[in-house]
């Protein structure tokens, strides 16, 4: 065990308000650190301006800030800074670029989604599809609870345009092999575009996408310690130059008149609008957190609490572990005859608060009942002694329960 326990909370001004609070949904959103919300504070503060519009103090300090952050972001993901869009986050992204890729399908093109999507990855493509008569496949998982690849594989043929995938699934807690999955791809049919939903994988595991080499990649900043409000849709050079910008308006135009628009050269032409600034400047401090602690130790850390909450929790017969022996940061439970939803006010009550009754992944599958799930999901702010108080806490509002179904 490395010593991330010991030091980290006193980093989240979030403690010092919610002194006896155990948070155990950093799936649904990561606190966060102090550099971030200061970051916040700074921007409006002292600079609270737009770029690429005049030419004055304020303009200046601000295009160099915008530089230093859209670089930083790039070496972190290992791409080039003329490949990111800035989006409010995931669904938000997701939203724009189902829109946009489907806008280029034909009538009976295919797209491959799975179960284990969250909502966010998988209503815009059916939604957007509507209009094209999209075929759609869905992908099986194997016994790993991965996206079982070679059955991918066998279900992509030539009318095959994308496949839109979760990196980290939300629920199951696993690491998808993206790179298996993009030589599947290569090798039936090298037009189909892979996007990968990354929310639940960045700042948790490494995301080197020149590795990984998704066509499209995105995410949220609020969950990997940045603010609300601001994403990366990551798309590669050779399609962001075919598709069209997510949105129009100032900034994404060099000229228009009513009879001809000129647009800027990507990427500014998906600029369209005041950037969330203050989110894109947190995102770079996030990334400046992560990288100072490493985000090997940052997996591992959370790896280690998810196997020592399992092996706490494996004799309570009243708990199935779904995902047993998954490398992952989330512990994915499931409640037999009692409500998850009144465990989690119980434990609510004791300052514990974790996700519970249903997730968004809601497509009924053999591994779990969605509506009797509970998902803990742990950060570097989160300790051992922690889960000893809600193993405690769990095993006293049992004990209630017992009583109740031996009355
Ligand atoms: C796998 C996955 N994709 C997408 C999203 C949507 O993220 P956001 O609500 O930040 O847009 C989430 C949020 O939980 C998620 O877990």
């Amino acid at each position: 065990m490395n010593n991330l326990d010991k030091n980290k909370k006193k980093e989240f001004p979030f403690f010092k308000e919610n002194k006896k609070l155990i948070y155990f949904d950093s799936a649904l959103t990561s606190l966060k650190p102090k550099l971030v919300i200061d970051e916040i504070t700074n921007f409006y503060t002292k600079l609270n301006y737009s770029n690429f519009r005049s030419v004055n103090v304020l303009s200046e300090k601000i295009n160099i800030k915008f530089e230093e952050a859209i670089e930083k972001i790039a070496n972190f993901l290992n791409v080039q800074k003329e490949e990111l869009i800035f989006t409010a986050g995931a669904t938000d992204g997701l939203n724009d670029l189902a829109r946009v890729l489907i806008k280029r399908l034909k009538r009976n093109d295919e797209i491959i989604l799975g179960d284990f999507e969250h909502a966010s990855n998988f209503l815009p493509w059916i939604e957007y599809g509507k209009e094209k008569k999209i075929k759609f496949k869905y992908y099986k998982i194997n016994e790993k609870f991965e996206i079982d690849v070679s059955d991918l594989e066998k279900k992509i043929n030539e009318k095959t345009k994308i496949i839109s995938i979760a990196h980290v699934f939300n629920t199951l807690g696993t690491t998808n092999n993206i790179k298996e999955i993009r030589k599947a791809i290569n090798k039936k049919n090298k037009d189909c575009i892979l996007v990968v939903d990354g929310a639940q994988a960045v700042g948790h595991i490494e995301t080197n996408l020149k590795t990984l080499d998704p066509d499209c990649y995105l995410f949220s900043g609020h969950k990997m310690f940045a603010s609300n409000g601001v994403g990366i849709c990551y798309i590669k050079n050779n399609l962001l130059n075919k598709i069209e910008p997510f949105k129009y308006g100032g900034g994404n135009n060099i000229d228009f008149q009513k009879d001809k628009i000129i647009y800027k050269n990507v990427p500014k032409n998906f600029y369209s609008g005041t950037l969330n600034y203050p989110g894109i400047f947190s995102l770079s401090k996030a990334i400046d957190f992560i990288e100072k602690i490493g985000i090997k130790n940052i997996e591992n850390y959370c790896n280690e609490l998810k196997n020592y909450a399992e092996e706490k929790l494996k004799n309570f017969e009243e708990i199935k572990i779904i995902n047993k022996n998954v490398k992952s940061s989330i512990l994915f439970l499931e409640m037999k005859n009692i409500p998850a939803e009144d465990i989690s006010y119980l434990l609510g009550r004791k300052n514990i608060l974790f996700r519970s009754g249903t997730n968004c992944v809601k497509i009924k599958n053999e591994y779990f009942n969605q509506n009797k799930t509970i998902r803990l999901s742990f950060h570097i702010y989160n300790e051992k002694k922690e889960i000893d108080k809600f193993v405690n806490e769990l095993e006293n509002a049992l004990k209630t329960f017992r009583k109740l179904i031996n009355k």
